[in-house]
């Protein structure tokens, strides 16, 4: 059980309450030091931002905005980050998915920290030690508070070369009225033919989302902000990302001083030279790129069939009471919560674990902390590039194996991106012994 950590089970993606309500008050958990784990502090950062977040009814901003700012550092840059609770009642975190940061910095109430209260602030430290596409959100209540704004974009650049002539960051997020990209109806990148195009997607909602378009052939040039080997062009064909996932795509502006137009499910990303008309809307293709065969194969730096430790995590649902509510809850291995599984590592670790799930729905797993390549799905073994993920889409009635090396101690979540499903139980920890 999760007694070991005191304070009872907590319920860290919605913020945790007192017991296990799931209706009840916020959570705070007092004095508790889990780690220890901190960034850098003995000297000043290369970065030094503010986030202010507020409420405003079924609204959240950072510092005035939805998405909050977008924050662009240098790989190898000390980032300081001091959030600061201007007016939401139920306090505030900011997670900073994908980014393996060290388990004190990693911005979940009830785990790492507590909710900053309205008035007060918490500064977050870590070093950016991995290009790529990221982005951060509060972990309380994150089920209202993302839905509702409370997010931005964290792009990490590598320190020289590989740059594209544009690199343009998208979310995508749906808020009451509709999608969006950057909190907008579409995005316009002005750019001259034969100029190349990075464009970073970001999937900030629960569900799954499709990108495409009819108008370039496009690479997959990484995934999950880990590049992905030798990507070759694709036409006709759509790119997923599961919720919480990102996915760069490249391309160049055609020759002919056409634009591009990347549809990203009823908003757009159109780049192209200044006044060439925009391209017509174009139908989802049939075909996916079907990233277990995508790229080519390349090193993994470990040898997953040499586990220290084999985990199955089986995803299902049914009938129960929690805390006296009965109603439909998802299960862990067979367990309710609080009753689900604690995976528990020693630093060093070669780690497989076999994600199940038997139906209902897709589960976007989400690993704190830490990369995971995916071997196989279905039993069909992976071919192409590692596919390197923190963020994966286990559809019905799918099992996906993947195998990481647990080199981040501390305590960490594992659990579904759909936050309304994290609400409702899909919530597992990996715990360094
Ligand atoms: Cu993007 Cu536990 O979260
Ligand atoms: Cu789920």
């Amino acid at each position: 059980g999760h007694a070991e950590f005191g304070g009872g089970p907590a319920d860290p993606v919605h913020g945790g309450h007192a017991g296990h309500g799931w209706d009840g008050p916020p959570r705070q958990l007092g004095d508790r030091d889990v780690t220890g784990l901190t960034g850098p502090r003995d000297r000043p950062p290369d970065v030094a931002v503010e986030l202010v977040a507020a409420r405003d009814g079924d609204r959240y901003t950072l510092n005035g905005t939805t998405p909050g700012p977008e924050l662009r550092v240098r790989q190898g840059d000390l980032v300081e980050v001091t959030l600061v609770n201007e007016s939401v009642p139920d306090g505030v975190t900011l997670h900073w998915h994908g980014v393996d940061v060290p388990n004190a910095e990693d911005g979940v109430a009830g785990v790492t920290q507590d909710a900053v209260a309205t008035g007060g602030s918490h500064t977050y430290r870590f070093v950016a030690e991995d290009a790529g596409t990221y982005w951060y959100h509060s972990h309380q209540v994150s089920h209202a508070q993302v839905r509702g704004g409370l997010f931005g974009t964290l792009v990490v650049t590598p320190p020289a070369g590989e740059a594209a002539d544009h690199d343009v960051v998208a979310a995508m997020h749906t808020y009451g009225d509709g999608p969006t990209v950057n909190g907008r109806d579409g995005l316009r990148v002005d750019a001259a033919p034969g100029e190349a195009v990075r464009l970073r997607l970001v999937n900030t909602d629960n569900e799954v989302k499709r990108a495409w378009t009819a108008d370039a052939p496009v690479r997959v040039l990484a995934v999950d902000g880990r590049a992905v080997h030798e990507p070759v062009p694709v036409t006709d064909a759509a790119v997923t990302l599961p919720a919480g996932g990102r996915v760069d795509l490249g391309f160049t502006v055609p020759a002919a001083g056409t634009a591009v137009r990347v549809e990203l499910g009823g908003v757009a990303v159109v780049t192209g030279p200044a006044g060439a008309p925009d391209p017509p809307e174009s139908e989802p293709p049939a075909e996916t790129v079907d990233l277990l065969h995508y790229g080519t194969p390349a090193p993994l730096g470990f040898d997953p069939d040499d586990a220290d430790r084999t985990f199955e995590y089986r995803i299902g649902r049914r009938f129960g009471l929690v805390d006296g509510r009965p109603g439909m809850y998802w299960t862990i291995n067979g367990g309710m919560v609080p009753d689900v599984p604690m995976f528990v590592v020693s630093d060093g670790d070669v780690v497989r674990m076999r994600i199940e799930n038997s139906g209902a729905d897709n589960h976007p797993m989400h690993l704190h902390g830490h990369h995971a390549v995916v071997l196989s799905r279905d039993g069909e073994p992976a071919t192409g590039s590692p596919w390197v993920v923190d963020s994966l889409d286990v559809g019905r009635d799918e099992t996906y194996e993947i195998a990481f090396v647990a080199d981040n101690p501390g305590i960490w979540l594992d659990h579904c991106h759909d936050l309304s499903h994290a609400t409702a139980g899909l919530v597992a920890h990996l715990v360094y012994s």
